[in-house]
C-alpha cells in the first residue's frame, strides 16, 4: 500500500494506473476506521482494479461548537486495517494541502434544498463542507466509482445530486449500514459513549424498526408515528433532533408517487449526536390507496 499526502504525487501515481487501463474505486473517509468503512472498501475492491481510500478530517464540515478537535485520529491502526484489506493507495492530505489559502477563501460547492433539511437544519453549513471536499477529492482522484455508506443516507443523496447536477463522471455506489450485534449503527462517534449510554443507544434502531413495521402493516398516520417515536426516544433518555418519515428519493414528505420510504432519525445521547435510518419499499399497486391519504 502506497501512502500519499501530496496531491501532485498521488495524481501522478493514479495517472500511471489509468494509463495501464485499470479502473479506480474511491472510498473517502475521516479515518478511525471500523467494519462499516471496511465494508465500503470491500465493495470498492469488488468493483474496480485499484482502491483508493482517503483519510481527511475535513474542518469545513464541522460547526464551531462541534467535535473537530476531539474527533478520533488513529492513523497507524487505520493503515494496518487498510493494508490487511489489500488497499493499494491511501491518501492522507493535510488541511494545508486541501485548503492552501484557508477555508474562508476556498470555492464552495453547495446542493441547495436537500442540504437544508434534516441534519442540515441542525448543522448549518455541514453539507456544503461535505460537498466541497468530496468534489475536490473527486477532482484529485478522478475515480470511476466512489463508494459511500447508506448510514449517512442524506449525505449519499446529496452526493448523488451533486454528481448528477454537475455531470461528474463518477459512478456513486451506496453500501448498506453495518451494525453492531445489538443493532447500533457503527460510527466513529460511538466511541464517545459511556457504558451506560452505549446500552441505551440501540433504542434508535429499535424505534426506526418499530416504525417501519407499523408502516408495513398499513399504519398510515405518519405524524402520529413520528411523534410516538420521538416520545419513545425521549423516554429512553435520548434527546431527539428529528425523527422523520420521508420519500427516500427526494427526502421530502411522502406522496402518492413515493416508491420507497426512508425513516431517518438523529438524537443526542449526552453530547454525542447519533444518526440512523431504515427504508421500506412500497408495492406500487397494493400500497397506492394507503398512501394516497398519507401526510
Ligand atoms: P466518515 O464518517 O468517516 O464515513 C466515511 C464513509 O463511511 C461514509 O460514506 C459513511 O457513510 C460510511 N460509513 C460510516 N459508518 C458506516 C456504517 N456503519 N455502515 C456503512 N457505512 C458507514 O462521511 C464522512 O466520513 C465524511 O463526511 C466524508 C464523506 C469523508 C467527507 O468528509
Amino acid at each position: 500500500m502506497r501512502t500519499y499526502s501530496n496531491n501532485a504525487q498521488l495524481q501522478s501515481a493514479l495517472e500511471n494506473v489509468r494509463r495501464k487501463g485499470q479502473s479506480i474505486a474511491f472510498v473517502p473517509t475521516m479515518g478511525n476506521l471500523h467494519e462499516g468503512h471496511l465494508n465500503l472498501v470491500r465493495k470498492a475492491a469488488s468493483l474496480c482494479d485499484v482502491v483508493v481510500v482517503s483519510i481527511f478530517v475535513n474542518p469545513l464540515q464541522f460547526g464551531p461548537n462541534e467535535d473537530l478537535d476531539a474527533y478520533p485520529r488513529t492513523l497507524a491502526a487505520d493503515k494496518e486495517k487498510l493494508f490487511s484489506e489489500g488497499v493499494q493507495v491511501l491518501y492522507t492530505p493535510t488541511v494545508e494541502e486541501i485548503y492552501p489559502e484557508g477555508m474562508a477563501r476556498h470555492t464552495r460547492v453547495a446542493v441547495p434544498d436537500l442540504s437544508e433539511t434534516l441534519c442540515g437544519s441542525s448543522r448549518p453549513g455541514h453539507f456544503d463542507g461535505v460537498t466541497t471536499v468530496v468534489a475536490k477529492l473527486f477532482n484529485i482522484v478522478r475515480p470511476d466509482t466512489a463508494v459511500f455508506g447508506e448510514k449517512d443516507f442524506q449525505q449519499l443523496s446529496i452526493v448523488r445530486k451533486m454528481v448528477k447536477d454537475l455531470c461528474m463522471p463518477v459512478n456513486v455506489v451506496g453500501v448498506a449500514t453495518t451494525r453492531d450485534q445489538d443493532g447500533l449503527a457503527m460510527s466513529s462517534r460511538n466511541g464517545y459513549l459511556s457504558a451506560e449510554q452505549r446500552h441505551v443507544a440501540p433504542v434508535i434502531h429499535q424505534t426506526l424498526n418499530a416504525c417501519r413495521e407499523a408502516i408495513a402493516c398499513g399504519f398510515d398516520n405518519f405524524l402520529q408515528l413520528e411523534s410516538h417515536a420521538r416520545m419513545r426516544l425521549l423516554q429512553a433518555g435520548l434527546d431527539p433532533d428529528y425523527f422523520a418519515i420521508r420519500d427516500a428519493d427526494t427526502l421530502r414528505t411522502v406522496t402518492p408517487d413515493t416508491e420507497e420510504i426512508a425513516i431517518l432519525a438523529a438524537a443526542r445521547l449526552g453530547t454525542t449526536r447519533l444518526i440512523d435510518n431504515v427504508r421500506i419499499a412500497l408495492n406500487p399497486v397494493s400500497d397506492w390507496g394507503m398512501l394516497a391519504g398519507a401526510h
